[in-house]
């Protein structure tokens, strides 16, 4: 297939690093491609950034047909642009295209137009340290029609965004409120894939943690509202009495990306992380016999996020002494160090910009 590109003239501003929060901003151009029964995916080009014109009957608008994905380019101080494990974001999204009765994308072809939109708008990778280009394909079901079943047309579209931290506390600890009373997803459901759904499904009790002065939900199983699933925006991780402990896979919990990298450091230094169901109550007895030393999320958007307090219930569990636990530096060194270049890249995790 061929990828036809349209440039424009009309550049915008860069922002300075110092000023980049998180996803506010939109480069100069995009990566658009169509798929209706007949063609399937057809026309892939990258053209100006710009709005998506729709009828007001497009089935997105109406079921939430929709699935995306999250990853970085990151510049090294040689001045090398870098991606960190693309071809895990576009396996995942094939699996959620797959739950979501979307069809499949090639996925070579779409890291490929990924790269060549990367390369047109290279100018925007910031370079200060914590500071990357946020990529974010998407898929939006198009068919003209408010009758509830898969849409047989769609876009598979790619935005980019000059990015900062993701929580406005930076790398310093979050707090986050166990809710016992919303929940996220349930197994069987589409917890474990990335689609719109789920993200607005976290919003009413995202809301209450904010009033109560949390950043976020920490999400319980949606049966017994008994097991740790995640966060939402990351997965999560404890330490307890020196062992790294996070929810295995069930189904309702998303396979993240940095959730696998930290689990495959961790095996190569030899302290592999154990992947167990592990209940709110376990976590309470873990605190109150004094072993829990360490919390912290992992994701693509927030990298390693320590997490200093846990509210469940009347519950205020503070973690550790209120600094940025050993391991959640170390993960945060180690991956950041392959992200920027600084240390070598020996698992093949960095596809390195042409
Ligand atoms: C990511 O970490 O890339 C995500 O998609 C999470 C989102 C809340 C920004």
């Amino acid at each position: 297939m061929e990828l036809s590109i349209q440039t424009t003239d009309a550049l915008k501003p860069l922002p300075r690093d110092a000023d980049l929060t998180f996803g506010t901003i939109f480069t100069d151009h995009m990566f658009n491609m169509d798929y209706d029964q007949k063609n399937g995916w057809h026309n892939p080009r990258i053209e100006p950034y710009q709005p998506i014109v729709m009828d007001p009957s497009t089935m997105v608008l109406h079921y939430g047909q929709s699935i995306f994905e999250g990853l970085k380019a990151f510049k090294t101080s040689s001045g090398q642009i870098q991606v960190f494990r693309p071809e895990q974001n576009f396996a995942r999204f094939n699996r959620s295209a797959q739950k979501l009765c979307m069809p499949p994308l090639d996925e070579a072809f779409a890291l490929k137009a990924m790269m060549e939109l990367l390369k047109v708008d290279k100018r925007w990778v910031p370079s200060t340290p914590g500071t990357s280009l946020y990529i974010r394909p998407t898929i939006i079901a198009m068919d003209p029609f408010i009758g509830v079943r898969a849409s047989y047309t769609y876009r598979f579209f790619i935005i980019m965004s000059p990015v900062g931290a993701y929580y406005k506390e930076g790398f310093n600890p979050v707090k986050i409120w166990v809710t016992d009373q919303y929940v996220r997803a349930v197994r069987g459901g589409m917890g474990e894939v990335k689609t719109a759904g789920n993200y607005a499904a976290s919003l009413y009790a995202g809301e209450e943690a904010h009033r109560i002065g949390y950043t976020q939900v920490l999400w319980l199983d949606g049966v017994e509202l008994k097991y740790i699933e995640e966060v939402g925006s990351m997965n999560i991780f404890f330490v307890i009495d020196d062992e790294i402990i996070t929810p295995a896979l069930s189904g309702s919990i998303l396979s993240g990306i940095t959730r696998d990298t930290v689990k495959l450091l961790a095996e190569k230094w030899g302290t592999p992380v154990t992947e167990r169901r592990i209940s709110i109550d376990e976590l309470i007895t873990a605190h109150e016999s004094g072993k829990l030393q360490e919390v912290f999320g992992s994701g693509t958007a927030a990298v390693i996020s320590p997490v200093g307090e846990i509210k469940y219930k009347d519950k205020i569990m503070k973690v550790g002494d209120g600094s940025v636990g050993k391991w959640s530096q170390k993960f945060f060194k180690a991956i950041t160090d392959i992200q920027y270049g600084v240390a070598e890249d020996t698992d093949g995790w960095i596809l390195p910009l042409d």
